[in-house]
């Protein structure tokens, strides 16, 4: 691999490999990155694309956002500036996002705290404490995704939570019968998936008592009487626009959201069901106002330790340098 901005090719591995530490829909970790002599190309990995989950590859390009705001920290942290343009066109065919070098900074305080936490933040499936979330951090969590021109809405009117719950119910029996989708999820999870969701970061069974239909990762039986809090905060990030664009800025506060809660001690996870469904989506949308368009729903709360989940070899997400270019 070669250095850029200055970093060698050592800091450009670990600069890479703590992109890659973001989440990623049944975690296939669908980017693939470029390094040349002047900048760092991300491009999605069309082999990891789900397309019975995932048609519009909607949660591939959040998950390159999340990703890309992992490698616009890992580069702050390091003092440099990164000067990013999404969705690139010809300067970089085919890239979703472009970072250049836009000079020296110091590593700020924000840069240093929240990089730290990538490495501890993990998708937390099992049940959290029945401890309610201080509407302090709520603020904070919004904050994050505003600063990624994105939204955050958070479900604290009790009937507006009931809607919400239906709606990912209704989802969840609609893709539980879709053998293509069961497919997908069955080739993510498991013990013998190498880079997927192995059943230690699955969380618990799910069982009929369950408030929210949480996807099922073939984890170890549930202890008699574990349930799951009675009180989660359930969020729902939105972008202001339809399309690429808008995903990719979800992506990037998705991030900043996650990283901003694991600073304050919080977990969180992914009911995407009623995202993922179009006719679901729609009426999720319709109940938001439709102005902003709903990207995931999260159930965040205090969680106990979980482990993380594998991560491809960063000598697997390189792409062969481009042909120069006149
Ligand atoms: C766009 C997106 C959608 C996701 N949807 C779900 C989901 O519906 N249910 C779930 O349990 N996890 C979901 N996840 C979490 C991933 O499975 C998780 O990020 C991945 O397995 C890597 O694990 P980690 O987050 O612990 O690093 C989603 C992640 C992303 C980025």
């Amino acid at each position: 691999m070669d250095g850029v901005f200055g970093l060698t090719p050592d800091e450009v591995a670990g600069v890479l490999r703590t992109a890659a530490l973001a989440p990623s829909l049944h975690n296939t970790q669908p980017w693939r990155f470029r390094v040349a002599h002047d900048r760092i190309e991300l491009h999605a990995d069309p082999d990891r694309a789900l397309p019975a989950t995932d048609p519009e590859g909607r949660e591939l390009r959040l998950s390159c956002g999340a990703a890309l705001f992992n490698l616009r920290l890992a580069l702050r942290a390091r003092g440099i500036r990164p000067l990013v343009t999404l969705l690139p066109g010809t300067d970089a065919p085919g890239a979703l996002a472009v970072v250049r070098w836009g000079g020296h900074r110091d590593a700020d305080e924000e840069a240093r705290v929240l990089v730290g936490a990538v490495p501890k933040r993990r998708s937390n499936r099992k049940p959290f404490h029945d401890v309610p979330v201080p509407a302090a951090h709520r603020y904070a969590l919004v904050r994050a995704a505003q600063l990624e021109r994105s939204w955050l809405h958070a479900v604290v009117d009790r009937d507006e939570r009931a809607r919400l719950r239906n709606l990912v119910t209704r989802a969840h029996r609609i893709q539980s019968q879709d053998p293509r989708v069961r497919a997908e999820l069955a080739s993510w999870t498991g013990p013998r998936t190498t880079d997927g969701v192995p059943p230690a970061s699955g969380g618990v069974r799910p069982a009929p008592q369950d408030e929210w239909a949480l996807r099922d990762f073939h984890a170890a039986e549930r202890p008699p009487g574990k349930d799951y809090e009675s009180d989660p905060l359930v969020v729902v990030l939105c972008s202001f626009q339809e399309g690429p664009l808008g995903e990719l800025q979800a992506g990037q506060a998705l991030q900043r959201v996650l990283l901003t809660g694991t600073t304050l001690g919080l977990s969180a996870s992914f009911m995407s069901q009623a995202i993922e469904v179009p006719q679901v989506r729609h009426d999720l949308r319709r109940s938001l106002g439709g102005m902003v368009v709903p990207q995931a729903v999260l159930r965040v709360g205090f969680g106990s330790p979980v482990p993380p989940s594998p991560r491809r070899d960063v000598t697997d997400l390189l792409l062969a340098p481009a042909a120069t270019r006149s």
